[in-house]
């Protein structure tokens, strides 16, 4: 390849979260992609013109990385940076790290991926959580699967020896027997409910939703509750499973009407369901141009400390009769439609926000 040889297609580093840019040995900007271009603030022609070196607070590890890896002394660089965001400016430095590499052997051009260290460490621990989460499912599924033979057979065995049992003493044994393993059957169930039913995809309007969920909740709790609504008309309509996402909102205002049991009482519970058109979502590692994002808050306690980071895991609980599989149901549900969930919980205050790519 030489200099003149047609720059490579561009367009796919558009969709990354990273920024890429391509550059001549000497750090010359030869291709930069949106995510570069939006957190310079600076046009992509603008970036063009530009020097990669010019926007670094130090640049003489780039200088002698870009080299190293030019020339072929080495594949590839990795190291830590800081990267001026004004090009001009000394304030504003966003701590990045860097990855060089060749862009092939033909050519001298090189390759920088930059990415910033927060959003490294916060893409890392998602996908250890993420890794995690499908792990723990997977168990409990298998688990759950295991369970369910051998409980009907416990079941129909009491259910015999009942008949047998003419002591009303006995019975009472017998009818424990019955109603445990109909807890146990319905909580495996609710952990086999996701992989049963199948996706029903339809055009679905996220208001429409909203609005089942709310009904739903003022008939089950007439007084002391207020659930207000902020939404955004404009959110279009989307292909996805309506009932999957009705399920997956109304287990977390139940959470919410969980949480808000005193303030019922006191009359002044509160819950608002808003929803915001969100654009560069980044879900996961991948990145969307458009998204909505609906919030469910409510002006309870907040979640428990000891369990905050945990709370997406199945079986963990932190309320009386809890089964902890809520809100692991829910996440499956949005992420089934590439979406994710996040919490934010602070007394007083507590925020679900489900975030869902739009077209
Ligand atoms: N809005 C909220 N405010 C305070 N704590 C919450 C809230 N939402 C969830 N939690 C906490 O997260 C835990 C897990 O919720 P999840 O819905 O998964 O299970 P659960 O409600 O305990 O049981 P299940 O929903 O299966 O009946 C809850 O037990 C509660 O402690
Ligand atoms: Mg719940």
């Amino acid at each position: 390849m030489t200099a003149d040889d047609p720059l490579p297609d561009f367009v796919p580093f558009d969709l990354l979260a990273t920024m890429v840019a391509l550059v001549e040995p000497d750090g010359q900007c030869l291709l930069a992609n949106a995510t570069l271009e939006n957190t310079m603030g600076l046009s992509r022609r603008a970036l063009q013109r530009g020097n990669l070196l010019d926007w670094l607070a130090e640049p003489k590890r780039m200088r002698e990385t870009l080299r190293a890896v030019a020339v072929n002394e080495v594949a590839t660089g990795r190291f830590d940076a800081h990267l001026r965001r004004t090009p001009l400016g000394h304030n504003d430095l966003l701590p990045v790290h860097v990855i060089v590499n060749q862009l092939d052997h033909r050519s001298d051009r090189v390759l920088v991926e930059m990415i910033e260290i927060e959003q490294q460490t916060r893409l890392d621990r998602e996908e250890r959580t993420h890794g995690l989460a499908q792990a723990n499912k997977e168990l409990v599924r298998n688990l759950a699967h295991e369970i369910k033979n051998p409980l009907g057979g416990i079941r129909g065995a009491a259910q015999l020896l009942a008949m047998e049992i003419d002591s009303p003493e006995l019975s009472e044994y017998t009818n424990v027997i019955i109603h445990e393993a109909d807890r146990l059957q319905s909580l495996v169930d609710r952990l086999l409910a996701p992989h049963r039913r199948p996706h029903v995809v339809s055009d679905v309007n996220i208001h429409e939703i909203c609005e089942r969920v709310r009904s739903l909740v003022l008939a089950e709790f007439p007084r002391g509750l207020a659930v207000e609504r902020d939404y955004d008309t404009s959110i279009p309509e989307f292909r996805g499973d309506r009932e999957q996402l009705i399920q997956a909102v109304l287990n977390i205002v139940h959470n919410a009407t969980h949480a808000l049991a005193d303030r019922m009482v006191e009359g002044d519970a509160r819950i608002v369901l808003r929803t915001r058109i969100t654009r560069q979502a980044t879900i996961g590692k991948q990145r969307f141009r458009l998204a909505l994002e609906l919030h469910v808050e409510d002006n309870g306690p907040g979640v428990a400390e000891s369990i905050r980071d945990r709370i997406f895991q199945p079986l963990v609980s932190g309320r009386e009769g809890g089964s902890g599989l809520g809100l692991t149901l829910a996440q499956t549900f949005v992420q089934q439609h590439l979406g994710t969930i996040e919490c934010d919980s602070v007394p007083g205050r507590t925020v679900f926000t489900i975030i869902l790519p739009l077209p």
